[in-house]
C-alpha cells in the first residue's frame, strides 16, 4: 500500500539544483495525494519562473514513478512567499557551512544545528539585528561614504550599528572612520571590531596593511565573509551596514546567497549610465532573492551660493532607477567638499558638517531607511 511517507522519502531524493538540498528538507513538498495509482505532488518553488523547475519537475516524476504501484505522477509548481524562501535559503545556507566547516554529523544532533550553533547570532533565522547591504553598479559612486554617513546616522537615531567592509579589493572604512590599527583578538580568539564614532567596525585593513591590493575569487570571499560572521566579537547591533564589493559577477551573487535577509540599499549617480549598472547588479539581488530597499542618488548636484542647484553630472538617474525598481528613492546627496574631506580625514561628513547640506540628507535618509526597514 502506497504511502504519503513513501513518496516523502523518495522526494527526498530530489535535490533543488541551485540550493543543492532536498527538497523535502527545503520543505519545497507542500502536498501529496494518492489516489489508486495516481499521485500528485505540489511543489513550491523558490522563485517565480525559476528556470530549473523543468529539472525538479522531471526529476520529482522519476522518483515518484519509481515506486511501487505508481502509474501516474502530476507534478504541480507553486512559488513561495517571502518568507518561507528566506527560510529556505537559511536552511540551505546553514547546510552548506556545515559541509564547509567539516562538521560531521555526531551523536549529538544533526549538522545543521552544530552549524547553527557556531554560526554568530547575527545571522541566525530569529536574530533581529537588520543587515543592510549597500550596492552599487560600480566603484566610486560613493558607496562607501554613504555607509559610513548612514550608520552613524543610524547611531544618531539611537540604534547600536556595526559596518562590516566587504568591499575587499577596496576597502576604505579603516580610512573613511579614522581606525588604523590592526586586528586585535580577545580571549575567545574573536577579533574585536573597532569601536569608532560610536558605531563598531570590521575591515579588511584590519588584517592587510593600506593599499595593499587583495586578489580573491568567490571561494576565498565566502570564508572571510563566514570568519567575519563568526570570528568576530560582535556586540548585539539593531544593524549591520554591509559595504559591498561593487558590480555583479560572482562575488555580489556569492554575497547575495549568503546573506538572503540582507535588504539592499544601492547607490547610483545621476547618470543614466550609471544607472543601467545599478540595474544590473539589483537583477542580480532580485535572483537571490534579496529585497532591495531602496536608492539612494549621490553626487546629485553642486549647492551654489544663491541655492541653485549645479547638476554636474547629469540628472534623473536615482529617480528612474528607482522607479524601474519600484522602491523608493531616499534622497539626493549633494556634491560637496566637506564630504571628501570628511572621508578623507577619518570623520564624516555628518559629524565633522552636521550643518552642511549634505549631512543633513544623510540624516534625513538615516530616518527614511530606519523607516522602511521597519515597516
Ligand atoms: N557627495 C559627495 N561629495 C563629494 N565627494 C564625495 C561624495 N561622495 C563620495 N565622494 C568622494 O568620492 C570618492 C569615492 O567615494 P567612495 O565612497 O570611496 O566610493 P565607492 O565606495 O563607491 O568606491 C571619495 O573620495 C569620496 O570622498
Ligand atoms: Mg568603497
Amino acid at each position: 500500500m502506497l504511502t504519503q511517507d513513501m513518496v516523502r522519502e523518495a522526494l527526498s531524493q530530489v535535490t533543488d539544483p541551485e540550493l543543492h538540498y532536498d527538497i523535502v528538507s527545503l520543505n519545497m513538498v507542500r502536498d501529496i495525494h494518492i489516489e489508486e495509482g495516481m499521485v500528485t505532488v505540489d511543489v513550491a518553488l523558490t522563485v517565480q519562473g525559476c528556470p530549473l523547475h523543468q529539472k525538479i519537475e522531471t526529476d520529482v516524476q522519476k522518483v515518484v514513478h519509481a515506486l511501487p504501484g505508481v502509474d501516474q505522477v502530476a507534478v504541480h509548481l507553486h512559488v513561495m512567499n517571502d518568507e518561507e524562501r528566506r527560510t529556505a535559503f537559511a536552511r540551505a545556507f546553514q547546510k552548506s557551512q556545515a559541509e564547509r566547516g567539516g562538521t560531521s554529523s555526531g551523536p549529538h544532533g544533526s549538522p545543521m544545528q552544530t552549524a547553527s550553533q557556531q554560526w554568530s547570532p547575527l545571522l541566525s533565522e530569529n536574530s533581529s539585528t537588520i543587515v543592510l547591504g549597500i550596492a552599487s553598479g560600480k566603484g566610486g559612486v560613493g558607496k562607501s561614504t554613504v555607509t559610513a554617513n548612514l550608520a552613524i546616522g543610524l547611531s544618531r537615531l539611537g540604534y547600536r550599528v556595526g559596518i562590516m567592509d566587504m568591499d575587499i579589493y577596496g576597502y576604505s572604512q579603516g580610512r573613511m572612520l579614522g581606525a588604523h590599527e590592526p586586528a586585535r583578538a580577545n580571549q575567545a580568539q574573536k577579533v574585536i571590531p573597532w569601536h569608532v564614532h560610536n558605531i563598531h567596525v570590521v575591515s579588511m585593513s584590519m588584517f592587510v596593511p593600506e593599499n595593499q591590493a587583495v586578489v580573491w575569487r568567490g571561494p576565498m570571499l565566502g570564508k572571510m565573509m563566514q570568519q567575519f560572521f563568526t570570528d568576530v566579537a560582535w556586540p548585539p547591533l539593531d544593524y549591520l551596514l554591509i559595504d559591498l564589493p561593487p558590480g555583479t559577477g560572482d562575488v555580489a551573487l556569492d554575497v547575495a546567497q549568503r546573506l538572503p535577509q540582507a535588504l539592499l540599499v544601492i547607490v547610483t549617480t545621476p547618470q543614466i549610465v550609471a544607472r543601467e549598472v545599478a540595474m544590473r547588479t539589483a537583477d542580480v539581488a532580485r535572483r537571490a532573492h534579496q529585497r532591495i530597499l531602496g536608492v539612494i542618488e549621490n553626487m546629485s548636484y553642486v549647492p551654489m551660493p544663491e541655492g541653485q542647484r549645479l547638476t554636474l553630472f547629469g540628472t534623473g538617474g536615482g529617480e528612474s532607477l528607482s522607479r524601474a525598481l519600484d522602491v523608493p528613492l531616499f534622497g539626493q546627496v549633494p556634491l560637496e567638499s566637506s564630504v571628501r574631506e570628511g572621508s578623507d580625514g577619518g570623520i564624516p561628513v555628518i559629524l565633522s558638517a552636521p550643518d552642511s547640506e549634505a549631512a543633513q540628507t544623510f540624516m534625513q535618509i538615516a530616518q527614511k531607511i530606519d523607516a522602511a526597514a521597519h515597516a
